[in-house]
């Protein structure tokens, strides 16, 4: 964004949201406060018969209750009138009496370059549909009713169709005055210096547009319609407007029945998603084929608290629903959490659905299991725990679970939950009930090993790496990613829209930014579209004045210019990434390392002692200022 946040409030002040949303909805007599700055309308982006769109004229904000919609008066026009942010920033000014001001090219040629690229997907978007009705289509089309796709839900999805030619979107996107550089860099076209000629990326292929969170077509996925074609389907690669791990197919669409109730069901492939809606479960989402991220998850834990991940059955799906089991208990936090449903005889979604139908689907959904059941079944089912090593081994296996959770809270209730699991699981075979003494987790050592172990582990804390990391941060010293982190939601707070979970649950192991920190989420929580100088004021007058100052020179002074707020906010928010990346590696390697400490203290074998060393390196590595700043150089340098 190219605007200045004193500029955009200077707009925001002169114009009422009530009054440029006022053009598109008429406001409800009897609900609306005019005195009071409140007003009530039937919602522009849904169908609704009572009005639950509230434009607030002293926050200057609408939110919509029943869609969730909200945002200010450039986003109303953003989203209303289709127009880009600057557009609309030109269009309100221009309402407000205010002229532009100086522009920066190099930003701005960055949006024009995101824009075009969106028109160009647009256009290929609508030629695949167009040939899925042409001649050529005949045989994609027999293929989709074959699979039972009604030509209403062909539709919903944008289905379209490539053409089995090397060139017959590139010539039709040529014909539309697309450039080469374009057809690439949306992944549509390939080429390469060692390719004379270039060629089209999806052929003789039914072709699944993939839209962001608003809808825009960013990508496609493309399924083979025979079965002896090498890739079954083909993604669009990373583009400027598509990075995989962090998007959901159909999110745009579930959001709005998820909020109404709808289950949010996480399937596995497009057709699942499609076969899903056409039964009518319209929140079902798909990641693009890959595990599930991290900020996938993220996204769907903002749209529902217990999201529903189904999987094939078989080894491989029992697999892959393991490895999101993991990923999830790493990210867990209060109120959130996943359930699983394991679908018989090898089956996705889409089988089930068709062979035995809707009822049969739910019935699923609704005994979906728990995320620590499942975690537990996986660590005990077809195990055999017959000796007290055996046992033990499960103790550590589980309790090693729990150490990847990030999450305080959530980590001491999944001990005492699993340390009563284990509680009853070994009561009867336990014999003499020593596992019920140690009290599960508590772990005694045993007698023999432990002096020697003592001394090699007193010797490794009292270095100065392994108390610093171990024990937290004592020093006043504020580090690069620290200040980072801080820095950039004071400078970018608009970036907390996208950011605004991780921000707000960051720990940092200084006492003073925690206090700064906790202050902050605070002050934005109270009025999340302030800009960075209202920001700084209002810590100044708590009092972090010298904290503040001091963060800013930690960031001068290792020429971290991408935080400031001058910044453009795409390579504030890369920025900002890499830290949180390294700052959450930090939080497991210190976790890892007390886990190492605590190994070498019950059995001081050589093994184990190795393994202290490797982590505590791994950390230095991790916490070393050169970690942040390669990652800003290479995001930077795309
Ligand atoms: P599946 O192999 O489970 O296919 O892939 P599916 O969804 O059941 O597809 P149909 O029913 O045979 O048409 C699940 C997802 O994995 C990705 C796609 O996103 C797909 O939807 N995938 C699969 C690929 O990216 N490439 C492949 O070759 C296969
Ligand atoms: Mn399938």
């Amino acid at each position: 964004m190219r605007f200045d946040d004193r500029f955009l409030d200077d707009i925001r002040a002169r114009l009422n949201i009530s009054d440029v949303v006022g053009r598109r909805v008429t406001w409800d007599r009897k609900k609306s406060q005019p005195s009071k700055g409140d007003y009530w309308a039937c919602c522009p982006f849904h169908n609704e018969k009572s009005p639950s769109f509230h434009a607030d004229d002293r926050r200057a904000r609408y939110h919509c209750f029943g869609c969730g919609q909200s945002g200010d008066i450039f986003r109303f026009l953003t989203e209303t009138e289709g127009v880009s942010f600057p557009e609309a920033v030109e269009r309100l000014a221009g309402d407000a009496g205010l002229s532009l001001p100086e522009r920066d090219p190099e930003a701005e040629k960055r949006a024009k370059r995101r824009g075009s690229l969106y028109e160009v997907m647009d256009l290929a978007n609508g030629f695949f549909q167009q040939a899925l009705q042409s001649a050529d289509g005949a045989a994609a089309r027999r293929y989709l009713r074959d699979r039972g796709l009604s030509q209403a839900i062909q539709q919903e999805f944008g289905i379209g169709y490539a053409p089995d030619s090397r060139n017959a979107l590139k010539q039709f996107l040529a014909s539309k005055d697309v450039s080469q550089d374009d057809m690439v860099e949306a992944g549509l076209l390939i080429a390469g210096p060692d390719i004379s000629v270039s060629y089209d990326r999806f052929r003789n292929r039914v072709m699944f547009p993939i839209a962001d969170a608003r809808g825009r077509c960013i990508a496609f996925g493309g399924r083979a319609l025979s079965a002896d074609v090498p890739a079954k389907y083909l993604n669009s690669p990373e583009t400027p407007l598509f990075s995989k791990s962090y998007l959901l197919y159909n999110h745009h669409r579930a959001r709005e029945p998820v909020h109404h109730g709808a289950p949010l069901l996480v399937v596995e492939g497009y057709m699942d998603v499609i076969a899903c809606a056409a039964h009518g479960l319209d929140g079902a989402v798909a990641p693009m084929g890959t595990a599930l991220t991290e900020e996938q998850m993220q996204l769907l834990w903002r749209m529902n608290d217990s999201p529903v991940l189904c999987f094939d059955g078989d080894g491989a799906g029992f697999k892959a629903a393991g490895r999101s089991a993991d990923m999830a208990m790493t990210h867990l936090k209060p109120g959130k959490t996943v359930r699983f449903v394991l679908l018989p005889d090898g089956q996705d979604p889409d089988d089930l659905l068709r062979s035995a139908g809707r009822d049969a689907m739910d019935t699923f959904i609704r005994s979906a299991k728990p995320l620590s059941d499942m975690v537990w079944s996986r660590e005990t089912e077809n195990g055999v725990f017959d000796t007290p090593e055996r046992r033990a081994e499960l103790e550590d296996r589980i309790r090693g679970l729990t150490r990847i959770m990030t999450n305080d809270t959530i980590r001491r209730h999944y001990e005492q939950e699993f340390r009563e699991r284990l509680q009853a699981f070994f009561g009867h075979s336990s014999g003499k009930g020593s596992n019920r003494r140690a009290g599960g987790f508590a772990g005694k050592a045993k007698a023999g090993g432990r002096k020697a172990a003592f001394s090699v582990s007193r010797s490794l804390s009292q270095s100065p790496l392994v108390s610093s990391f171990a024990a937290g941060n004592r020093s006043s010293i504020i580090s690069p990613r620290n200040a980072v982190l801080l820095m950039t939601m004071i400078n970018h707070p608009v970036l907390l829209d996208r950011h605004d979970d991780a921000f707000s649950t960051l720990q940092f192991d200084q006492g003073e930014l925690n206090k700064l920190h906790q202050v902050l989420v605070g002050i934005l929580a109270e009025d999340p579209e302030q800009n960075a100088s209202a920001i700084k004021d209002a810590l100044v007058r708590r009092g972090y004045e010298t904290l503040l100052r001091r963060l800013e020179h930690t960031l001068a002074s290792v020429g971290l210019w991408q935080t400031r707020e001058q910044a453009d906010p795409i390579d504030a928010e890369e920025g900002w990434r890499q830290a949180l990346a390294l700052h959450e590696k930090g939080a497991v390697l210190r976790d890892e390392l007390r886990a190492a400490e605590l190994a070498l203290n019950e059995e001081a074998t050589e093994a184990n002692f190795a393994r202290l060393v490797e982590i505590q390196h791994d950390l230095e590595s991790n916490e070393h200022i050169h970690a942040l700043i390669e990652g800003f150089g290479a995001l930077s340098g795309q």
